[in-house]
């Protein structure tokens, strides 16, 4: 069945999709984007990614003309036409086609791009099941990363370095030696005592859609959390790690810079937050 991408209001075939080349999402990556998990036919935590969505469209001050209610029912359509139980939606938006200057041109419509992917859901659950390891590296991105741009050179780079340290993920590093967050996800330990540790959203993270279901479902629990900052030391010498993110649900962190984390298997808290959160996709 070939792939279905959505652009400025039509369904095509992925392949033949295309935009302007003086587009400002490619010229200057002007533009935002969202991705949302799909799960057994479900788009989650939809809510939670249309605030996000449309706060950084504001911050960016990107005019997009649609409404939510149309922009679920196109991304419905998308997953529908794509046949997607499992998988990842994206949506990107940028501030439109115009001759390249870098000032916001006078008139310009948003593009609109919304392509859809299947996820073998037994691979990603079958890697929560192992955890993953993380290494750290510097954060070198900029000073809005509270803002979901597509500007992820810097994302790019670190998630690069995981992959040639055979690692999955990077836990980049701010100036005084703190944990900000992962390339694409945000990270969390659990220190003695079961208290849930992550780092509280500034404008120096992405404040995740994840993060905050998974702070509703500790409270829930009854899990203590911290939201404060905390350094691969205290991550190497936690019970747990994990880490959150609409592709990786809640994904166990077993390893730190190739130390081992706990006994060096995915931890009880995080297994049950990611049990939490797949319930709650489930009944959403
Ligand atoms: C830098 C960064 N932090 C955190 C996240 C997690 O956000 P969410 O849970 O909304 O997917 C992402 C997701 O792509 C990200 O790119």
């Amino acid at each position: 069945m070939p792939r279905i991408a959505y652009v400025d209001g039509a369904f095509t075939p992925h392949r033949d999709a295309c935009v302007g080349i003086e587009d400002r999402g490619l010229q200057f990556a002007d533009s935002v984007y969202e991705v949302w998990g799909v799960r057994n036919g479900r788009l989650m935590d939809s809510p939670g990614h249309l605030d996000r969505l449309f706060r950084s469209l504001g911050e960016l001050r990107i005019a997009f003309p649609v409404t939510r209610e149309a922009l679920m029912i196109a991304l419905e359509e998308l997953r529908r036409r794509n046949r997607i139980r499992n998988g990842l939606l994206y949506l990107q938006v940028t501030r439109g086609v115009a001759p390249r200057d870098h000032g916001f041109p006078a008139q310009a419509t948003p593009t609109m791009i919304a392509t859809a992917k299947h996820i073998p859901q037994h691979k990603a659950d079958a890697r929560a099941k192992a955890g993953v390891s993380v290494v750290t590296a510097p954060d070198i991105r900029w000073g809005r990363c509270d803002i979901k741009t597509t500007g992820l050179t810097a994302n790019i780079l670190a998630k690069q370095h995981a992959r040639e340290q055979g690692a999955f993920e990077v836990w980049m590093l701010d100036a005084d030696g703190y944990v900000t967050e992962g390339s694409s996800s945000n990270a969390w330990i659990v220190a003695s005592g079961d208290v849930l540790v992550t780092r509280p959203v500034t404008d120096n993270i992405l404040a995740g859609v994840t993060r905050a279901a998974i702070l509703r479902i500790a409270g829930e629990l009854g899990l203590t959390v911290e939201e404060r900052a905390f350094t691969p030391q205290e991550a190497m010498d936690a019970k747990e790690a994990f880490m959150t993110s609409a592709s990786s649900f809640v994904m166990p962190v077993i390893s730190i810079d190739g130390a081992q984390i706990g006994d060096g298997r995915p931890g009880e808290t995080s297994v049950a937050l990611r049990q939490g959160y797949e319930k709650l996709a489930l009944n959403a």
